[in-house]
């Protein structure tokens, strides 16, 4: 079996954070019951809440010709948000008809044990906040009970619930930190086994085609059973429950399996998808070709309109050169087989059910900046502040250029951008912005120096092939200088905070969103509290290529050059970074993670029930 120590991957990913999950990719929700796995291709157009819809930037047909697309974008996030906090519930009745109308089924049993513990930890009790356990558990509506059960019991790491008391027989310290998590609710918990994803990398991944078939599983399970049927009780497990049902082969394929992780990863989109049926690329030795052609669907006028789409990368097939996972992961240990598996993130297309990180947990200084959130806006630095580690994958000579780490710090490294535009020096790994972007320092042939005013990023290792003492690497030094590390308490000194995924998610963005400064997130993973964040109104969200980054510090920070002057705008990015932070005072907490994490198990619980079909909460229909 490809099972790894995880203490393995702890050499080279020891600052990235990992774990990751996945499903299925194109996730929409149709209606307000449904969460559909099987929806079509993506529509060119992309619809922004205010009804506009995405075109390219600079196209003259924009509604409104006099307005920066930002602004238009920042408008309609306010709408969205307020939407949101519309739909909150004040008491169970009408939490638990939030929950009928979205979920098109009854409640789990325990619903109302759930939400006494959410209104005593003060959450705010929105029933879209939860959205990612449907999608996560849906599928498993489509495997037996009996086998979900046997497979979880039998998975190598595990915490294990049995009369109210979880434990666990690995040490290893994520588990620990989940389990810990797992304990303060287990007063609250059925019986029940949950397998940990002991690796840093996305595990599982079944062909779109077979995830349909289980959401049709889903769909045809999915009704409302008569009250007076309905089972309100959990069972209780044995020891070693379902010891006589056999096990499919999971089947794990390594690095030795495949070509590429693309193979694997795309395996999940839809078979009309562009990354099904684009060329797989096999060559990453050039200069990555970047382009805005498949940022449509998820951009307005080249911002990004909807974030969660562009974590997509099933309609994105230029990204399979772009991101250090797709290109060479640390290590690759995957299946085809569905079977209940838990982590902490996870890409669109994998299967693992998530929780939140154990980082997050563990509220680890390193990942949250500890106490200090950063100081008032005015007294920060007007600067953006990005440092880490080479990570992404395993860099090499012959394919580090597309990692997305290694293209950010150099598109915003001054020397190397006023090199590129007066031709002294070609760009190895980035392109310099499209005229549709229209910035100002570039027209005025300064976007270096300009840069040079606001951009402070750097690597702290360049994490080479062969290791080096220093952080230095022979292949990427002539491109790169290696930084002294800055705690993430001094970077909120700075305003801007741009977060870039490691090898897999940045564990560092809670700490970001709770800061006072402004997070810049582009990422291709997905995480538990991701239905909770309205981008542009909590963050800023920028596109995996990075190419609307300088048109958003354009934005923010403004222009003063000899012939061109645009005003910043400072207020809207001070109005953004503290709604952040206090939305995620308010419902990214410890107590939130319990209350989603209780929600999460019980449904788990539920799904691994025989009697499942019948079972419930209806006392508010008795
Ligand atoms: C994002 O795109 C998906 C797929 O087209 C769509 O279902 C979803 O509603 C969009 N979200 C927003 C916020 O527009
Ligand atoms: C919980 O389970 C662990 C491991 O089996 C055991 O050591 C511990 O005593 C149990 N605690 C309670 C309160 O039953
Ligand atoms: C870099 O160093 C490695 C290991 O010492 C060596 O094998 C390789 O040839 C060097 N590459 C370059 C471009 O100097
Ligand atoms: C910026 O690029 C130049 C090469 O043009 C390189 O020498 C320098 O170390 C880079 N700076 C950083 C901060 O990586």
């Amino acid at each position: 079996m490809a099972f790894q120590t995880p203490r393995r991957a702890a050499g080279r990913a020891k600052y990235a954070i990992l774990a990751v999950v996945m499903l299925c990719t194109l996730f929409y929700v149709r209606d307000s019951a449904t969460a559909a796995y099987n929806s079509a291709v993506i529509p060119i157009q992309a619809h922004l809440p205010g009804g506009l819809t995405s075109s390219r930037p600079g196209d003259k047909t924009n509604v409104y010709p006099h307005k920066h697309p930002i602004d238009t974008l920042i408008g309609a996030a306010e709408q969205t948000f307020e939407g949101l906090l519309k739909k909150e519930s004040h008491d169970l009745r009408s939490a638990a008809a939030a929950y009928r109308k979205r979920r098109g089924r009854h409640p789990p049993p325990g619903f109302d044990v759930w939400y006494s513990f959410a209104v005593e930890n003060k959450a705010v009790m929105v029933e879209d906040f939860f959205d990612q356990i449907y999608h996560d558990l849906g599928p498993f509506w489509g495997v037996a009970p009996s086998v979900m059960r046997r497979e979880a019991w039998d998975y190598e790491m595990t915490i294990n619930v049995r009369n109210q008391n979880a434990s666990a027989g690995s040490d290893w310290f994520w588990t620990q930190i989940w389990l810990d998590l797992t304990k303060t609710i287990q007063h609250m918990l059925p019986d029940m086994d949950l397998a940990l994803n002991s690796m840093d990398e996305p595990r599982i991944v079944v062909p779109w085609e077979e995830i349909n078939g289980y959401m049709e599983k889903e769909r045809a399970s999915r009704k409302m059973a008569d009250p007076k049927e309905v089972v309100s009780n959990y069972q209780t497990l044995t020891q070693h429950p379902d010891s006589d049902i056999e096990m499919a082969q999971k089947w794990w394929e390594g690095k030795q399996d495949i070509s590429h992780f693309w193979d694997i990863a795309s395996r999940g989109c839809h078979p009309d998808s562009l990354a099904r049926k684009a060329a797989h690329m096999t060559n990453f030795n050039d200069t990555p070709s970047i382009s805005l052609a498949h940022t449509l669907p998820h951009t307005y006028q080249g911002y990004v309109s909807n974030f969660t789409l562009s974590a997509d990368f099933c309609h994105q097939p230029d990204l399979q050169g772009l991101h250090g996972i797709m290109i060479e992961p640390l290590t690759v240990s995957s299946t085809k087989h569905l079977f209940p598996m838990f982590g902490g993130s996870k890409l669109p297309t994998n299967n693992e059910i998530l929780l939140p990180a154990p980082m997050y947990w563990n509220n680890d200084e390193r990942f949250s900046g500890g106490p200090n959130h950063g100081s008032d806006w005015v007294s920060k630095q007007n600067k953006a502040i990005w440092r880490g580690v080479a990570t992404g994958g395993l860099n090499k000579p012959d394919n580090w250029k597309g990692f997305q780490r290694h293209r950010f710090v150099a598109m915003t490294n001054s020397t190397q951008v006023s090199g590129a535009e007066h031709w002294t020096q070609i760009p190895q790994n980035w392109a310099l912005p499209p005229s549709e972007y229209d910035i100002a320092a570039q027209q005025e042939g300064k976007l270096g120096e300009w840069i040079g005013t606001w951009a402070d990023t750097g690597f702290t290792d360049l994490m080479c092939l062969e290791q080096e003492p220093h952080g230095t690497c022979n292949y990427t030094d002539p491109y790169y200088a290696v930084h002294l590390g800055m705690k993430m308490s001094e970077q909120f000194n700075r305003k801007y905070l741009p977060d870039i995924d490691g090898n897999s998610f940045s564990g560092r963005y809670r700490g970001f969103l709770l800061s006072t400064s402004l997070p810049i997130k582009a990422t291709i993973f997905r995480e538990w509290h991701d239905s909770r964040l309205v981008p542009w109104k909590h963050f800023v969200p920028m596109d995996n290529r990075f190419m609307d980054f300088w048109g958003i510090m354009e934005y923010f920070v403004g222009y003063h050059g000899e012939g061109i002057k645009k005003a910043g705008h400072d207020r809207e990015a001070e109005r953004i970074a503290l709604a952040g932070q206090e939305w995620a005072n308010r419902v990214l907490r410890k107590e939130d993670m319990q209350i989603y994490v209780l929600r999460l198990l019980l449904e788990y619980a539920r799904v691994s029930d025989d009697r499942r079909d019948k079972m419930g909460w209806v006392q508010d229909l008795l």
